[in-house]
């Protein structure tokens, strides 16, 4: 029996765009406060992409990070995968446009829309086609340009989000965050909690749908904050009992960063305590797929974390869909030839 090596990220790279939108901001754009924002979300500010700056450019000028942090060529990778619920065009797909950006000539590409959970989705699939041998070297990007689907006269949503982008190289060799146990989910029957309802082919654009601003994200906040909290929370739950760990064999909690309110919810039905929970929202808001991308990504710059040290990731989104995946780190040398 041929027994593979597992999959592990082997460099990540992030991309934040320059201009801050604060709450103070907001005040002026919609009835808002930076007292209700702060205690109902734990936002402070997000960066908002310019004109000129799409979830390609944002999602290839992570990349090249990520694989400079690789130490590998674009030419290694083999396969470009983007999660993004903002993409480019909706055909084709960013992936391809960032293929392409980057000189990944190599690599086959293709879009992940599994909304805020895209990430870990996307983990996920690298690590299928790295462990089944298909592929050596796999890029998993996360960018969103989510200010280009916010409607900024909707106070309900336009507080939530903003943009970034995050990327992974998920390898079968290499120093690196082993990709453990993994755990998805989606119901789709709730998908209406959650969509862009026009610009599709159940809604095509005309007149009609953009007076109706059905070009924009709509949201049942509510009803999306109850589940949030219950699918993390059993995600969560099912991947460790999978890795055969609990609460606290996990060294950092690295949630979805929709809400704080969310987290210390979730925090609480994991027994995780506050100081083992990696938190980027009050800076950067809801990134959407990028947003657990880009918590990683600081986290492992801000902290060593040593060989044997488990992160456990937990994301929610529309559709609906969830997941949560185990990293562990690990060094090549200690691996069984
Ligand atoms: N400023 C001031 N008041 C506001 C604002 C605002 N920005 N937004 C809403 N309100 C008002 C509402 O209109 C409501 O007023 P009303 O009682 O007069 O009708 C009041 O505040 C309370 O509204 P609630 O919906 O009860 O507020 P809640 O405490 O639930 O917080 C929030 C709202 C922040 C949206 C919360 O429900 C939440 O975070 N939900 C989860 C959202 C989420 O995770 N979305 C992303 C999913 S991930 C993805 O796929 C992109």
């Amino acid at each position: 029996m041929v027994v593979r090596a597992k999959a592990r990220i082997i460099g990540i790279g992030s991309y934040l765009p320059s201009n801050i939108l604060t709450n103070q901001d907001l005040e002026k754009m919609v009835d808002t406060s930076d007292d209700w924002i702060t205690s109902r979300t734990g936002m402070k500010e997000r960066r908002l992409a310019s004109v000129q700056e799409f979830s390609s450019d944002m999602g290839a000028a992570a990349a090249k990070t990520a694989l400079k942090n690789a130490s590998l060529n674009p030419e290694q990778i083999d396969m470009v995968l983007v999660a993004t619920m903002s993409p480019d065009y909706i055909s084709p797909s960013t992936a391809a446009i960032i293929q392409s950006a980057i000189g990944a000539v190599n690599a086959s590409a293709f879009d992940i829309q599994a909304a805020c959970s895209g990430y870990i989705y996307g983990l996920s699939t690298a690590k299928a086609f790295v462990e089944s041998g298909i592929y050596k070297n796999i890029l998993v990007i996360a960018s969103e340009k989510m200010s280009a689907f916010v409607d900024y006269k909707d106070r309900n949503t336009c507080v939530l989000f903003g943009d970034g982008a995050s990327a992974a190289v998920v390898s079968q060799k290499g120093d690196g965050l082993v990709i453990d146990s993994i755990c998805l989910g989606a119901d789709g029957a709730l998908a209406s909690l959650l969509m862009i309802p026009g610009g599709g082919a159940r809604h095509p654009t005309s007149h009609e749908t953009v007076a109706q601003r059905m070009h924009y994200m709509k949201m049942e906040g509510k009803e999306l904050f109850k589940h949030a909290v219950r699918k993390m929370s059993s995600a969560a739950t099912d991947c460790l009992a999978k890795a055969g760990l609990n609460d606290g064999d996990i060294s950092w909690l690295i949630p979805h960063q929709a809400n704080a309110r969310i987290i210390d919810a979730i925090a609480k039905s994991l027994s995780i305590p506050q100081e083992k929970i990696y938190k980027t929202l009050h800076k950067y808001g809801n990134t959407s797929a990028s947003s657990i991308a880009i918590a990683l990504d600081e986290l492992t710059q801000e902290y060593t974390i040593k060989p044997g040290e488990h992160l456990l990731l937990a994301a929610f989104g529309g559709g609906l869909t969830w997941g949560a995946l185990l990293l562990t780190k690990i060094l090549a040398s200690s691996e069984k030839k």
